[in-house]
């Protein structure tokens, strides 16, 4: 375990991730006690800054959450922080982050340095930075630990280059990559759901479940972001890895055991078991203008090319070929610029044969990863008092009801966390980075290629292609009155 006298170097520290993300969960960490303040943090990049410019840059960013002595921490935290530019290919600034590393840990007297490497970077970046850390500031007598960010490759082909280029400078072990959607408390509960209730792990199956979605919601476009956004689209964006992840953890085995390796290696075999995406069970769309026409559409975007036929919303029909599965409809389904924010994932379960009750409705187990964390089952009751009939009612689990005195993470104070603990059963190994992209780039191919078909358009602030919802059906779904 990384505890004391850790050094920890963010690189690309004047970036948006770092400001956003990176910076505010190590403070949350410091501020919860998970971080010492004997460890060192390093912010490098670029940009030329004082450490002062670079404390004035995260601390708008940094969140006491009501701790009384939330200011003091920050003062705290920020003497923690200082700042290197340099070159990310060139030896200078490494030369300088080496000999700040060697004098803060022979100040500290520590034999068996723990170093962490935060590589908070674009992708044209990694390979430069990984190799002048190989080279300059890799802790020959103790361990390092380096964290990586999406994208990891734009399609099979570039991330077995990109690959074949990181893994001769680290060990697996070494590598940390960050799928966010890992860290959020609700995907990190689908294990303990599943396999530590009866009931569930009982109907968890073909023969009870009649059909699974996934759905991510964004209620904003790209928002001037569309130049990025062209090259990328929702899928590359959010389906090929944070919604496949949580496919993956919500259909994978029982692990032998609930040590990181042992759950990793059942994600890879039920990835394996998925068939192929067929290029005919999709359905595509691209937002234009809101009704009103006070949003944009996506390709009033300057930046965009006006034929454009990015992807900002998709439903994609999976299948997976094994004896739990086998003919259990799955749809995944992600947008951006829709009616509402929202990441839920709904299991509707069989009807009960009809008799005695009439039709009653189908059972739903409905998980909400964001906003305000909830698990319910739809469930049927029969309507109080002198009544005969059944009606639909919640078992409710609201995290903000049940559990408000708990502190929930945010998912890179969680990952942050598995990364000084070593733990990686959190993080996306090689093997299955490689079979997600396997999965997905004939898809990316087929939409981006010369044969590639138009996007149906939805108004930005809709709930998505007016055909969704016979794709919907058309996979089992059964909308209830109050669905
Ligand atoms: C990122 C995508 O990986 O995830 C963004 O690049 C997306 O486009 C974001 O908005 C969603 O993450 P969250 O945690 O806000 O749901």
């Amino acid at each position: 375990e990384f505890k004391e006298n850790t050094s920890i170097v963010v690189f690309g520290a004047s970036g948006d991730l770092s400001k956003k993300k990176t910076f505010p969960a190590l403070f949350g960490l410091f501020r919860e006690g998970y971080l010492d303040p004997s460890c060192k943090i390093i912010g490098f990049a670029r940009s030329k800054l004082s450490d002062k410019d670079l404390h004035e840059k995260i601390k708008p960013n940094l969140k006491t959450n009501n701790d009384e002595k939330g200011s003091e921490k920050i003062e705290q935290f920020l003497k923690m922080v200082s700042y290197i530019s340099g070159p990310y290919d060139k030896d200078e600034g490494f030369d300088k982050l080496a000999k700040e590393l060697d004098s803060y840990e022979k100040e500290q007297g520590v034999k068996n340095p723990h170093r962490l490497f935060y590589l908070a970077l674009p992708p044209s970046t990694f390979v430069a930075v990984a190799t002048q850390i190989k080279k300059k500031v890799y802790a020959e007598h103790g361990e390092t630990r380096v964290v990586v960010e999406k994208p990891f490759g734009h399609d099979l082909e570039s991330f077995r280059e990109l690959q074949s280029e990181l893994s001769p400078l680290f060990r697996e072990d070494e590598l940390f990559r960050i799928d966010h959607y890992l860290g959020k408390e609700m995907v990190k509960n689908l294990v303990f759901m599943r396999f530590g209730n009866t009931f569930l792990n009982a109907a968890w199956n073909k023969e009870n479940i009649q059909m699974i979605q996934i759905s991510f919601k964004e209620p904003f476009g790209t928002e001037g972001r569309g130049g990025y956004f062209d090259e990328i689209g929702i899928i590359r964006d959010v389906m090929q890895n944070h919604m496949l992840q949580v496919l993956t953890l919500l259909t994978m085995e029982r692990p032998v055991t609930f040590d990181s390796e042992a759950v990793r290696d059942e994600k890879v075999k039920v990835l394996k078991a998925f068939a192929p995406i067929d290029h005919n069970d999709i359905l595509i769309g691209q937002y234009g203008k809101s009704d009103d026409g006070s949003k944009p559409g996506y390709l009033d975007d300057d930046t965009v090319n006006p034929d454009s036929k990015c992807v900002t919303f998709a439903a994609l029909g999976f299948k997976i070929q094994n004896e739990r599965w086998d003919g259990v409809p799955i749809v995944m389904r992600a947008g951006k610029a829709l009616n509402e924010g929202k990441v839920e994932i709904r299991i509707q379960f069989k009807a009960v044969p009809s008799g005695v009750f009439g039709e009653v409705a189908h059972n739903e187990l409905v998980i909400r990863v964001q906003p305000d964390e909830a698990i319910y089952i739809k469930c049927n009751s029969k309507t109080p008092g002198l009544s005969t009939t059944s009606q639909v009612s919640e078992l409710d689990l609201t995290y903000a009801r049940r559990f408000k005195d708990f502190w929930i993470p945010e998912a890179y104070e969680a990952l942050i966390k598995d990364v000084l603990s070593g733990d990686h059963s959190n993080f996306v190994r090689d093997d299955e980075l490689d079979i997600s992209w396997k999965l997905f780039t004939p898809l990316l191919k087929y939409l981006e290629g010369p044969d590639a078909p138009k996007p149906e358009k939805y108004a930005y602030g809709s709930r998505g292609p007016a055909e969704l919802v016979d794709f919907l059906k058309s996979h089992d779904y059964v909308f209830e009155d109050s669905g």
